[in-house]
This record gives structure tokens, C-alpha cells and sequence, in this order.
């Protein structure tokens, strides 16, 4: 077998691995990328971020349609659906952007190589695909990024029929009558509004006393609460002890509860790191308590050449970070500098309205005995919210008490996963809340929230 080789090699096309070999390939690198897929993008673009938005669209406009057009003296009458056309127009959403991340690597010169990446030796790698000779690749740098797998619950029989994940819970034929979410967070809440408003009834199952457990508390709390209104059914503190299938549905069993009974099951309790057929024994590779790649702060694993990013180390499993990391993991390589901006991280969910959320929440800051200011301020006294009939939700600012530096931005409400980024950008700039309040805001827009709750850090919001 003949040895390939680059200077560096990518071991998974997802949203960390691709941007990665990318920008290796702009920095002047021989690259190449090893995805077990038919297509990069990884599970963010064939079967999550993408769909899952494609979805969400698509149901939040039939709900519009359905009930909110005829305040716009809009009638219409009759309104249906269609699954089958709704799941074929999200495929193409998904076959767009694969072919665009394909596209790009071919731009780039970056060499495609088709199965799964493992380890023979420290610097060698073999692509091994079905029904194809393997392949031996050699290089000097090899990134791992290949991402995570949906956690599996003890007792919960997951067959990929009427226990499920994401990924079928994205391609169901037909709207199931009750769906059951176990787990309250961010795919459980996406998924379930889509569900809901498709016309299933959607309970959802937490362990915790809340949901969306690590975001600002008191925004989940009233997230909690238009849910609600939304019709989703929520059980919180429920334990899950198990699920099976039961004939043609499946029987959910709850501690100190009668048992549920569903037509599907969805399973979202979080995600694990994918290690899986990575070879990482035959080079020693280290992993921590919970099976991630151990790595430092430049992404360099215990073994000399290898390093990590994105969901299969620690952090937050967010696409954006992977990608964040991928392109400073290259640049470190190759220049010795490369930063990720780990204190501002967005995190948005994708629900309607959307939530999202970047720095420190209410509760870190109170846990640290941090004292801070906070302004609010709520989109029901936002003019463009009101003419685009959208106006739940509130802006909140916390900005540190001496200093005035903003320490975390938390929006729930109409586009509000767009709304976050000017609020990163100040952060990255260290930006207190002064300067948001200094910061002219085009009238009449709804970044004129964030404005609000900057002024009203001091006390001074105009319309409340
Ligand atoms: P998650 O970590 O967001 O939420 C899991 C939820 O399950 C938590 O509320 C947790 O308390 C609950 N849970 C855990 N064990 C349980 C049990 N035994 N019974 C009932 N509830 C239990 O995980 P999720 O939603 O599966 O998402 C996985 C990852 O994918 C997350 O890290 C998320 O960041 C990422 N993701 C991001 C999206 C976005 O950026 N919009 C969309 C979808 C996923």
C-alpha cells in the first residue's frame, strides 16, 4: 500500500474539520480530510443545525399562516400541509450546503478522502471504507474533529424507528400523535416546537427543576413559560428510568410516576464525544473521565503531531466553536499564534421566539458574589417589534458594578439569535454598557432593545 501524504490531515469534515483544512490550505499547507460520510458537513449540516432550521422555518410559517395572517387583513382559509414536500425541501436546504462545503474544498485544493479516519501510528492514518482498498495517509499535523454522538439514558431502548434521536426525530413520515421528548434542552426544545406545531401533542420530560439547564435562569424561566403557552406539555424533576417499544408506540416509565405511553420517543439528553473506531489505543491517545481527547491550551494531545477540537474535547458542543477552534489550531501550527474567544460564545436556541445568550448569566455572576448592574428591557416596548406583531421577550444586560464592562448579554425574543452579535462584538472589545448606550441604533429596528437595556443599566431606558 502506498503512503500518501500532507502536512496535514483532518480526521472528520464537520463544521470544525472543514473550516480547518480550509484555512490550512489558505496558510500555504498540503491538506487533506478523511469523512466516514458520502458528504462533509458533519452532523451540523446533514443531520442538525441546517435541517433542524430548515424545519423550524417551515413549521413557524404554517403556524403564522394558520393564525397570525389574518391580523395583517390577510385572509386565507384552507391552510394544509404537505410533510413529504416540507422534508424533501429540507433535503435540499441540506444537499445545498453539503455541496457547498464540498465545493470549497475542492476550491481550496484540499484532498477528499472517503471513510474512517484510524490511527496505524502516531503520524499515519488510514482511511478505511467499505468495499475499498484502505488507505494510508501520512502527516506531520493531523486534527481530530470528529465531533460527538447523541448520549445514550440507561433503559432507554433507542431503536431508530419509535426511540429515536435528532437525526430521526428530522425525518419522521408522519406527525406522530403524542411525541415524548426526554430532555429539556437544546434539541429537545427545537424539535418539540417543530412537533407542535406540526399538530402532535409534545410532552417533555427534565430531570432538572428547569430547563435549559446553564442558561440564565431567569430567561429559561419565562422561556419556560410562553412554551407553556405554546401548548408544549412540560414535566420537570421527571427521572426517566426507561423506554420501550409497546407495539406500534413505546411505554416511557417514570420515577414515582404512572408510565407514558407515545408514538415516538425522542432522546435528548445531551451529546457524547465520538472517538469510535479513532484507533486512539494504538497510539496512546489520552482521553479524560468522560472520553473526550485531552488537549492543552493549543490544542496539542499527549501525542507529539495529533491534536483535537471541537465537540470530541471539552466545551461547549456548539458548531461555531468547533470552528473557532479548527482555524486557531491551524494557525497555531503554522504561525504559533491563534486565538479563540472562549469568554463570548454565543448560544442560541433556534425556538420562536429564539433565545440566546452570550457571557456570564445572573447566576454565575451571583455564585462568583460578582456584583453587577442590569438593564432590561422588553420588546413590547420595541416599535419594530410591534409592527412585525412580535413582541415577547426582553434584552437583558449585566454589566459589572465598579467597572461598568458588560459581562453577559441574555435575549429572549424575535431574532434574537441576530440580535446576540452585536453584543459579542462588544464584549470582544470589552465594551461596557456605556458604549452599547453611546452606540447609535437605526431607528426603528429591534437592536434597539439591546440600546434600551444598555441605557437602562444606568437607569436612564427612554420608553419604559
Ligand atoms: P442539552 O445538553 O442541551 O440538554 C439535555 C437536557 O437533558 C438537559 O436539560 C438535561 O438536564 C436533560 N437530561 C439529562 N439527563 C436526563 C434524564 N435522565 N431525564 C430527563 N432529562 C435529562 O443536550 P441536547 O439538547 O441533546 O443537545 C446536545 C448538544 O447539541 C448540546 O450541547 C447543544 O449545545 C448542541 N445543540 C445546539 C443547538 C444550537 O446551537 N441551536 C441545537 C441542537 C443541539
Amino acid at each position: 500500500m502506498a503512503t500518501i501524504q500532507h502536512d496535514l490531515l483532518i480526521i472528520g469534515g464537520g463544521p470544525g474539520g472543514y473550516p480547518a483544512a480550509i484555512r490550512g490550505a489558505q496558510l500555504g499547507l498540503s491538506v487533506g480530510i478523511i469523512e466516514k460520510e458520502a458528504v462533509c458537513g458533519g452532523t451540523c449540516v446533514r443531520v442538525g443545525c441546517i435541517p433542524s432550521k430548515a424545519l423550524l422555518e417551515s413549521s413557524e410559517r404554517l403556524l403564522e399562516t394558520q393564525h397570525e395572517l389574518a391580523a395583517h387583513g390577510i385572509d386565507v382559509s384552507g391552510v394544509t400541509f404537505d410533510l413529504e414536500r416540507m422534508m424533501a425541501r429540507k433535503q435540499s436546504v441540506v444537499n445545498d450546503n453539503t455541496k457547498g462545503v464540498e465545493y470549497l474544498l475542492k476550491k481550496n485544493k484540499v484532498a477528499r478522502y472517503r471513510g474512517t479516519g484510524t490511527f496505524s501510528a502516531p503520524n499515519h492514518v488510514q482511511a478505511l471504507a467499505d468495499g475499498a482498498e484502505p488507505l494510508e495517509i501520512e502527516a506531520k499535523h493531523i486534527i481530530i474533529a470528529t465531533g460527538s454522538k447523541t448520549a445514550q439514558l440507561r433503559g432507554v431502548e433507542v431503536d431508530g424507528e419509535v426511540i429515536g434521536t435528532s437525526t430521526d426525530a428530522l425525518s419522521y413520515e408522519k406527525v406522530p400523535e403524542h411525541l415524548v421528548v426526554i430532555g429539556a434542552g437544546y434539541i429537545g426544545l427545537e424539535l418539540g416546537s417543530v412537533w407542535k406545531r406540526l399538530g402532535s401533542k409534545v410532552t417533555v420530560l427534565e430531570y432538572l427543576p428547569r430547563i435549559l439547564p446553564g442558561m440564565d435562569s431567569e430567561t429559561a424561566t419565562e422561556a419556560l413559560k410562553i412554551f407553556q403557552k405554546q401548548g408544549l406539555e412540560f414535566r420537570l424533576g421527571a427521572q426517566v428510568l426507561g423506554a420501550r417499544r409497546e407495539g406500534e408506540g413505546a411505554v416511557i416509565e417514570i420515577k414515582d410516576s404512572e408510565p407514558l405511553h407515545a408514538d415516538k420517543v425522542l432522546l435528548s439528553v445531551g451529546r457524547a464525544p465520538n472517538t469510535d473506531g479513532l484507533g486512539a489505543d494504538k497510539i496512546g491517545l489520552e482521553l479524560d473521565e468522560r472520553g473526550r481527547v485531552k488537549v492543552d491550551a493549543d490544542f496539542k494531545t499527549n501525542v507529539a503531531g495529533v491534536y483535537a477540537i471541537g465537540d470530541v474535547i471539552a466545551g461547549p458542543m456548539l458548531a461555531h466553536k468547533a470552528t473557532e477552534e479548527g482555524i486557531a489550531a491551524v494557525e497555531k501550527i503554522v504561525s504559533g499564534f491563534g486565538h479563540v474567544s472562549y469568554e463570548t460564545i454565543p448560544g442560541i436556541v433556534y425556538t420562536h421566539p429564539e433565545i440566546a445568550t452570550v457571557g456570564k448569566t445572573e447566576d454565575q455572576l451571583m455564585e462568583a458574589g460578582i456584583e453587577y448592574k442590569k438593564g432590561k428591557f422588553p420588546f413590547s416596548a420595541n416599535g419594530r417589534a410591534r409592527a412585525i406583531g412580535d413582541t415577547i421577550g426582553q434584552v437583558k444586560v449585566l454589566a459589572d458594578k465598579k467597572t461598568d464592562r458588560v459581562l453577559g448579554v441574555h435575549i429572549i425574543g424575535p431574532h434574537a439569535g441576530d440580535l446576540i452579535a452585536e453584543a459579542v462584538a462588544a464584549m470582544n472589545f470589552g465594551a461596557s454598557s456605556e458604549d452599547i448606550a453611546r452606540t447609535v441604533h437605526a431607528h426603528p429596528t429591534l437592536s434597539e432593545a439591546l440600546h434600551e437595556a444598555s441605557l437602562g443599566v444606568d437607569g436612564r431606558a427612554l420608553h419604559i
